[in-house]
């Protein structure tokens, strides 16, 4: 059978991303009764960061721990990524050794091309396009806290950027509605937005967006690699920040997502995440379980060996 990767929601069937979503809280939940279970022994991930992380590096490094093996993080300062060594042939190197590559990258260019030349699984770990391991904990987050999101409404307010792109394949792939409120020039990928037909609608009115929404989210106005845009980009965004009186208009039961790290005072309100409606540390606390999840379903177990 030929290698699985996961570079984007639509990488893997709708059955299976519900699968793994269960499978994150069944794997939360043997973690919380401090049950042992290491079926990656003696695998490894290698981790390669273009760009900065706390959640992602994290995550996947202690998953693999939790589940027997090990990550190596590969900064391309440190290796010859950095000095040029082309991505095909690095892939066909480091896959001879790992078991798995997550990649944080730039471009998304890079993600497809390593995965081409890899032997094992790849995993998206974020690109300038896409950022589908977020989604994959949102989904659980979403799932834990009010069960099924297919029928309900989802507000992203901002801009359209990686994780929003991630949100319009998310609702084609969970089946929800999606309302996104951007400012002009900003919207998310016109690939994907036509691929998602009326299942995602783009305005500019925040409200609008956030009328009857069951799930509000929000990333930051400036993502990694933009940061000589954020000052132009803080003035224009200005009316698209999510605070209690925008999310007056949501659905009674609304939950407020950000995929962190957050800029309170800019996106959000300075006392939004810790209002009894956001569920941002659970989501980022997901990112955990359901990587491991992922792991165990990319990743050949190793009693294969014995
Ligand atoms: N949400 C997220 O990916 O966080 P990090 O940038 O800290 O990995
Ligand atoms: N959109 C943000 C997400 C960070 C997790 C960025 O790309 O910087």
């Amino acid at each position: 059978m030929s290698v699985r990767h996961f570079l984007s929601m639509m990488d893997f069937t709708p059955q299976e991303l519900v699968g793994l979503i269960r499978r994150g809280s069944e794997l939360k939940d043997l973690r919380d009764r401090g049950v042992l279970f290491e079926p990656l022994k003696n695998r490894v991930l290698g981790m390669i960061f273009e760009k900065a992380s706390t959640r992602t590096r994290l995550s996947f490094e202690a998953g693999m721990i939790q589940l027997g093996g090990q990550a190596i993080f590969l900064s391309p300062r440190d290796t010859q990524l950095g000095r040029g060594e082309p991505i095909a042939d690095s892939a066909k190197v480091m896959s001879r050794m790992l078991d798995a590559v997550m990649i944080r990258t730039f471009a998304h260019d890079t993600l497809t091309e390593f995965a081409a030349n890899s032997r094992v699984p790849v995993i998206n770990g974020l690109s300038d396009d896409l950022h589908p391991c977020q989604l994959l904990a949102d989904m659980q987050t979403y799932h834990e806290h009010r069960g099924s999101i297919a029928g309900k409404t989802v507000a992203w307010i901002g801009d359209g950027n990686n994780m929003c792109n991630s949100y319009i394949e998310a609702a084609q792939q969970f089946d929800f509605q999606l309302r996104v409120a951007c400012p002009e020039g900003y919207e998310p990928s016109a690939t994907l937005l036509a691929q998602a037909g009326d299942r995602v609608q783009v305005m500019r009115d925040p409200h609008q967006a956030v009328a009857g929404a069951h799930l509000v989210c929000t990333d930051v106005w400036a993502s990694m690699g933009q940061e000589d845009e954020t000052a132009a980009r803080l003035a224009l965004f200005r009316p698209y920040q999510v605070n209690r009186a925008l999310l007056a208009g949501a659905a009674e039961d609304v939950l407020f997502m950000h995929c962190l790290p957050a800029h309170r005072g800019e996106e959000i309100s300075e006392d939004l995440l810790d209002q009894p409606f956001s569920v941002a540390w659970d989501q980022a606390e997901n990112r955990l379980h359901v990587q491991k999840a992922l792991l165990e379903f990319l990743v050949e177990p190793a009693y294969h060996y014995a």
